[in-house]
């Protein structure tokens, strides 16, 4: 395991900090294989009833770090990318997981809590899916699941803009479950989480079974791996990798449609 996901275990609730605050926990192919792992292990080990996922520093996660999508983009990436795994682990999860949400969820930083089954955020949290942003498409099985909970109008906003979502909007459009002062948002996700190691543990797992299907979402989440793959290698990404490396706004003016 990585030192940037820290791994606890305590009275059936196994807690997931992701812990690379000074680059605003962006996730690396190392962490994903680190959470992938973990989030595997708790369908397979009876002692973990359930999965908190939060995060040190101020910002919930940037989402994926950006200069492994470059490398990605030139062909430079990783052989095996643990993300598909995480993404897949996440779906395919037995056990209730919880979330805990401070500052900014970017990217597969949102897209993730759509898996989780209970998300508290702190009052200053954000929700930004900027994908068409850096040219890409949404992934994680959020193009199914978003515009479902959300409406397509509303999800359509969110992926095309890209714009942040305050917290009060995410629990009024039911992506959270509720916004509390920053202060309390640890003890409260531990609260729950330690609340649902108690119910019945079997119970549990064959509801979380009815109300989600494990299949269509990895097949979303492969269809939607896909055409990311495209998009990550066109013309406009390497555009908008370039100037988030130059810490400048992408042009995508000169670029037409591929
Ligand atoms: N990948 C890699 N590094 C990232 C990162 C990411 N997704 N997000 C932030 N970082 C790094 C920055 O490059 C910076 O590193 P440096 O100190 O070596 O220069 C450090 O984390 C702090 O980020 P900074 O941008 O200075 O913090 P901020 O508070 O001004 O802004 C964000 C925070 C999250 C709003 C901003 O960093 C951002 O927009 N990040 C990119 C998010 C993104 O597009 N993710 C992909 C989603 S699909």
């Amino acid at each position: 395991m990585t030192p940037e996901i820290n791994a606890a275990l305590s009275g059936g609730v196994l807690t997931l900090t992701l812990s690379r605050a000074d680059k605003k926990n962006a996730l690396t192919n190392e962490m994903y294989g680190a959470l992938a792992d973990a989030i595997e292990s708790a369908s397979t080990n009876g002692d973990i009833r359930v999965v908190l996922i939060q995060a040190d520093g101020d910002t919930f996660t940037a989402g994926n770090d950006v200069g492994e999508f470059a490398a990605q983009a030139m062909g430079n990436g990783p052989k095996e990318r643990h993300v598909v795994r995480f993404l897949h682990a996440l779906a395919n999860a037995t056990v209730p997981i919880v979330a805990a949400v401070q500052g900014k969820a970017v990217g597969v930083g949102t897209t993730m809590l759509l898996h989780c089954d209970y998300v508290i955020l702190a009052d200053d949290a954000q929700l930004i899916t900027p994908f068409v942003n850096l040219a890409l498409v949404p992934e994680a099985a959020s193009s199914l699941l978003l515009p479902l909970t959300i409406g397509h109008a509303r999800a359509f906003e969110m992926f095309s803009l890209g714009e942040p979502l305050p917290a009060s909007n995410a629990v009024a459009w039911g992506i959270a479950n509720k916004a509390i002062p920053g202060a309390q948002l640890r003890a409260e996700a531990q609260r729950i989480a330690e609340k649902l190691a108690t119910k019945p543990q079997g119970s549990l797992t064959a509801m979380k079974r009815l109300m989600r299907d494990a299949a269509k979402l990895v097949a979303q989440i492969d269809t939607e791996g896909t055409t990311f793959a495209e998009r990550l290698s066109s013309a406009e990404a390497k555009e908008a990798f370039m100037a988030f490396a130059q810490k400048r706004q992408p042009d995508f003016s000169r670029i037409t449609r591929q």
